[in-house]
């Protein structure tokens, strides 16, 4: 763990520039776009340690698999998002010293993340070994106005020396994944050019063939004029630039404008691909660094305005919860079905930018509640558009008849994960995108959903699970063997007890849906039944037949589900126990050592109590959570948060808080040592989460919103918004009331501390707070 980030409650701020920090701080001052990201790389040289990254959502390579013992079922590639055209390079010299913060003396440095108008601005002063001291402040962006386009500003003054700086503004084009699995590059040129305004590289994908085209244009202004320099072209393989000159004199600031956009043929066809790069480098120059400036900071607070949480009397609390959101929007806008949510965003390699159950277990409330219900159905689709792969995937491994198993990893429906006891055995997934449509539903009250796509997903996956139990006549029950659960401190168990009971819930899920739809719509149910070629009788009767006689296993001593059959065997040992020095367990003992312990990386039964809640009474609740949070490491960045949100159920405040706090700023102070690989943008939903359904107590029940608010002690209040249909609720917690505001025209009734209570249209009410 790390505490360097100095607390504030709009920005986040590192000051002094400590190199082995530097891959952290790339991470955390990422910054992007929904269209394109990249790491807080510096724009000029940096011989020190550095993860380069820029990305372009939706373009992805498919990475030869490379596994030391190859397995029948194994996909043969791994789809990456990848390392794109670096182009916010501006290489600085200083009376011929290259400007290289890693050879030069740093004098001063901050970085600041601006979260009220999504900028990120250095400031350092350096002195370099030819003894020129100078100082730099730039400032970028990737705007969420013109998307495609992003924008540096970067100021010099020469603090004791006159002379010359010359300035290389480049797109580099030869990059490559750390991740490359043969070491390859996965990028080959189709052109490049240049007009004395602009430069422009043009690059395509290796085996997919997408094209990316970038274009930069670079102006330079000295005290505030405009010098009016015209660039000499530089281009090597992959690599086009823009060179000047300028005499310098101390104390007299220079600045450069650094314009570019990145257009992919996923948006554009390839012959018009050039022409609109081009088109639209042209307008992000016309408006100008401080009026896309303007608008970027204008579009952050609308975004602010409709899905800030406020916490008062905690700065660090409010920090990270801003910090959380702000980078699930920088990630994911819900605009394109095609898009999805990678588990690192654009801030890392690892897990290929590529999609997880994550994003229906984790993700999805977040966007129910705060963004049109649009990016929500978006999120449902993109799955529904992988439906075939995923039935493709499942006959691979020797599924028949239409059952679907959804990849554990994917970017364009096709499995890349290649782990045998994650890729044919963490099928746990396939139950979340089924509980996905429900909760869409339930949340939305849009039950037409299931006869439009719905439906054909959910038999896909009932088939599934109908064919991946066995009858055992040992104990005359279905049950489930060799599974992974959420927990992969496990592999290859029998009948765990959330994989199994997230299935017969699938089996059940789809019954009644067919029962729905047929109400709803009985000609569209005959139109899916015929092309599912569903025998309804047959496979009713066989789905009904395993949801009664189903095995989970349990503990009545205990009074607890069990993991999976035998983990009562295990060494019970306690995280409390366990020496400090050990931790993370996953960098410090061998793997068998992990499987052989009690040790649980993150949610797992809890996962299940907390999807099926009502399912279960309160002291139920409290035994599981007892016995199995004491033995769970969190080392997966999304256990905290479920963990939070059922502590504060169970009104266990102190730990609600405790959780809270690792899953917000896991980030932020590097709790479990891998930032450097890229920010846990998928559990940052799990932050919100712990804040609304934890604190609030959010719940859909029965089509109507219920509300428990409690506020932790440290607090001295929280709001946030919710949009519930077509109502917008602010929800004001402080110590001694209770506030909600309905901002909008439709009246809406709610549960409140489990009483009914009416809020008109622009209604307020006010109750007093609950101690819990
Ligand atoms: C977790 C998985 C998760 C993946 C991507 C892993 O460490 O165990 O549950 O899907 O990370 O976030």
């Amino acid at each position: 763990m790390k505490n360097y980030i100095k607390h504030n409650e709009w920005q986040i701020i590192e000051e002094g520039f400590d190199p082995h920090l530097n891959k952290i701080s790339e991470s955390i001052f990422s910054i992007g776009n929904g269209r394109m990201g990249q790491r807080a790389n510096f724009e000029e040289v940096y011989t020190g340690e550095t993860l380069q990254g820029n990305y372009v959502a939706g373009v992805y390579y498919p990475d030869k698999t490379r596994v030391g013992w190859w397995k029948n079922g194994y996909p043969e590639y791994f789809a990456k998002v990848l390392n794109a055209t670096n182009w916010i390079g501006l290489n600085i010299t200083v009376n011929d010293e290259v400007l290289d913060l890693n050879t030069s003396e740093v004098l001063e440095f901050s970085r600041v993340l601006d979260m009220q108008q999504g900028t990120l601005t250095r400031k350092f002063v350096v002195k370099q070994v030819n003894g020129n001291v100078l100082e730099v402040e730039a400032i970028r962006f990737c705007s969420i106005v013109d998307d495609e386009a992003g924008v540096i500003k970067y100021t010099i003054t020469p603090h004791n020396f006159d002379g010359k700086i010359t300035i290389e503004s480049s797109l580099d084009g030869d990059v490559k994944n750390q991740d490359s699995n043969y070491d390859e590059k996965f990028w080959n040129e189709i052109n490049a050019r240049e007009d004395g305004d602009y430069a422009l590289l043009n690059l395509e994908t290796k085996k997919t063939a997408f094209w990316v085209s970038s274009a930069i244009q670079t102006l330079i202004k000295q005290e505030g004029k405009d010098l009016g320099l015209k660039p000499v072209f530089n281009k090597k393989e992959k690599y086009v630039a823009q060179q000047f000159e300028v005499a310098v004199k101390r104390d007299q600031a220079i600045t450069i404008y650094k314009y570019a956009v990145n257009l992919s043929s996923e948006n554009y066809k390839k012959e018009d691909l050039e022409k609109a790069t081009i088109e639209r480098l042209k307008k992000v120059v016309a408006k100008g660094f401080d009026q896309m400036l303007t608008e970027q900071a204008n579009a952050w607070a609308v975004k602010w305005q409709n899905g800030d949480v406020v916490i008062e009397g905690d700065v660090a609390a409010q920090q990270a919860i801003r910090f959380n959101i702000f980078q699930l929007h920088q990630t994911y806008t819900g605009e394109d079905a095609r898009l999805n949510i990678g588990p690192k965003g654009f801030t890392g390699e690892k897990y290929g930018g590529s999609t997880y159950w994550d994003t229906e277990a984790y993700c999805l409330p977040f966007y129910l509640a705060t963004a049109p219900q649009q990016v929500a159905e978006n999120l449902l689709i993109y799955r529904y558009k992988h439906l075939e792969k995923a039935i493709e995937n499942a006959e691979k491994l020797g599924f028949r008849h239409g059952a679907a198993l959804y990849p554990m990893v994917t970017i364009n429906g096709e499995e890349c994960h290649n782990e045998w006891e994650i890729t044919f055995e963490e099928i746990h997934r396939n139950g979340a995108i089924a509980f996905a449509i429900f909760n869409y539903i339930r949340y939305t009250g849009e039950q037409k959903y299931l006869a439009e796509y719905g439906l054909e997903v959910l038999i896909g996956i009932a088939r599934f699970w109908s064919q991946r139990v066995n009858w055992s006549i040992e104990k005359e029950k279905y049950v489930m063997l060799g599974v992974t659960g959420p927990n992969e401190y496990e592999n290859n168990v029998n009948n765990n007890w959330y994989t199994s009971t997230i299935a017969t819930w699938c089996l059940k899920y789809t019954i009644e849906a067919i029962d729905l739809v047929r109400i709803d719509n009985t000609s569209r149910l005959n139109e899916i039944l015929s092309k599912t070629n569903f025998n309804v009788e047959k496979e009713i009767n066989h789905w009904q037949d395993i949801i009664n006689k189903m095995f989970y296993p349990e503990d009545k001593n205990l009074g607890i589900f069990l993991q999976q059959d035998g983990y009562l065997d295990k060494e019970q040992v306690l995280v409390k126990d366990l020496p400090a020095v050990d931790r993370p367990l996953n960098q410090k003992w061998s793997w068998d050592r992990i499987l052989r312990s009690c040790f649980i990386k993150q949610a797992d039964v809890l996962q299940g109590i907390y999807f099926f809640e009502e399912d279960y009474d309160l002291d139920t609740i409290q035994r599981n959570y007892n016995f199995y949070e004491q033995r769970t490491v969190h080392e997966s960045s999304l256990s905290p948060c479920v963990h939070a949100i059922i502590a504060a159920k169970l009104g266990d405040l102190d730990r609600a808080y405790e959780f809270y706090l690792r899953t917000s700023r896991l980030d932020l102070d590097d709790y479990n040592n891998d930032t450097e690989d890229g920010l846990h943008i998928t559990s940052m939903a799990g932050t919100w989460l712990s804040v609304v359904e934890g604190f609030g107590g959010m719940r859909i029940k029965n089509n109507h919103l219920h509300l428990h608010p409690v506020l932790p002690e440290k607090w001295e209040s929280y709001a946030f918004k919710i949009g519930f249909r077509q109502a917008i609720v602010t929800v004001k917690v402080d110590k001694q009331k209770v506030t909600l505001k309905n901002e909008n025209e439709k009246a809406l009734s709610l549960h409140i501390f489990g009483k009914e209570e009416h809020l008109i249209a622009n209604g307020t009410l006010e109750l007093n707070a609950h101690s819990n």
